[in-house]
C-alpha cells in the first residue's frame, strides 16, 4: 500500500495561511497513535500529560526526558502520516538552555519525534532560538502552562486581568519571534486567544482557549472519555471508553467465572 504523505512543519504553516484548522491530539503508545493517525489528525503530541493519564501523577512535573523518549519511540512506530511532536518535560525545560537543547536533540534523535514543544514565553525565547538554530523545529506553549501549576496555585485560567493579558500576548510574540513554528495557547479567555491568533503569523493551537485559534489540541484520554472523574469545561467527550472498557472486561470476567470463555472456537483440540 502507498504510504500517505507525511505532515511536515511547512505543511502546518501552510494550513494557517489557507485558514484551514489544524487538528492535534495526544498519544502515548503505538496502538492508540496508529488509530489516531488513521482518523486523519495533522499532528500527534506525545505530551507530558502522560504524567497524569499514563503514570497516574497529579501533575506533569515528575515526567522525565527518558519517559518522553520511550513514549515517542512507541508512537513513531504507529504513525505514518501525522507530524509527531515530543513534549519537553519540566526537568528539560526549566534548567539551563544547554540542557534543554541536549534533551530536545535526544527527543528527536532517540525518540524519532519531528519537532519539540516547550512551555514558557519571554523567558524561554533565547532557548527556543538556540534549539531552532540547531535545526530542531519548536512549538511554544503559553498561558496556563501546567508545569507552572505551583506558581499559579492550581490549574486556573490565566489572562483574566489586563496586565496578565498583555503578558500572555507578549509571551506569544516572543515565542514567535524566537523562531517557533507554532504555539499552544492553553487556559486563556477566547477573546485573548483570538487577538493573539490575529497578531502572530505562526499557527496558534488552542486548548481551553476558544474556537478562534488556528487549531485545537485535546488529550486523547479526555476526548475519548477514559477518565470518569475528569470533565473540565474545555473538554468534550466524543466517546465514553471508560464505560465500554469496564463493560467488556466485566463480561469477560463473568464468562471466565462461568466457564463460557474460552469456547470451542477459541481452543485447539488434538482429537477433532
Ligand atoms: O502535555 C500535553 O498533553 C499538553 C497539551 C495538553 C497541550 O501539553
Amino acid at each position: 500500500m502507498k504510504h500517505p504523505k507525511k505532515v511536515t512543519v511547512p505543511r502546518l504553516l501552510c494550513l494557517k495561511e489557507k485558514s484551514r484548522k489544524i487538528v492535534m491530539v495526544t498519544a502515548y503508545d503505538a496502538t492508540f497513535a496508529s488509530l489516531i493517525d488513521e482518523a486523519g489528525v495533522d499532528a500527534i503530541l506525545v505530551g507530558d500529560s502522560l504524567g497524569n493519564v499514563i503514570q497516574g501523577h497529579e501533575n506533569t512535573i515528575p515526567v522525565t526526558t527518558d519517559d518522553i523518549v520511550y513514549h515517542c519511540r512507541a508512537v513513531a512506530r504507529g504513525v505514518k502520516r501525522a507530524h509527531i511532536i515530543g513534549d519537553m518535560p519540566f526537568t528539560a525545560n526549566k534548567m539551563s538552555s544547554d540542557k534543554t537543547l541536549e534533551d530536545a536533540a535526544k527527543i528527536i534523535q532517540k525518540g524519532h519525534a519531528e519537532s519539540v514543544k516547550l512551555e514558557g514565553g519571554q523567558e524561554m525565547a533565547a532557548t527556543i532560538s538556540k534549539i531552532v538554530s540547531s535545526g530542531i523545529p519548536v512549538m511554544g506553549h503559553v498561558g496556563m502552562t501546567p508545569q507552572s501549576v505551583h506558581a499559579f496555585g492550581g490549574f486556573k485560567t490565566q489572562g483574566k486581568t489586563t496586565d496578565a493579558q498583555k503578558k500572555i500576548l507578549d509571551d506569544a510574540i516572543a515565542v514567535a519571534q524566537a523562531g517557533a513554528y507554532g504555539v499552544v495557547l492553553e487556559g486563556i479567555p477566547g477573546e485573548l486567544a483570538a487577538s493573539i491568533t490575529d497578531q502572530i503569523s505562526i499557527p496558534t493551537i488552542g486548548i481551553g482557549a476558544g474556537v478562534d485559534c488556528d487549531g485545537q489540541v485535546l488529550v486523547s484520554y479526555d476526548l475519548l472519555g477514559m477518565l470518569e472523574d475528569f470533565r473540565p469545561r474545555f473538554v468534550k467527550q466524543y466517546a465514553q471508553l471508560s464505560v465500554t472498557i469496564k463493560d467488556a472486561v466485566s463480561q469477560y470476567a463473568s464468562e471466565v467465572r462461568n466457564g463460557i470463555f474460552p469456547a470451542e472456537e477459541h481452543t485447539v483440540y488434538l482429537k477433532k
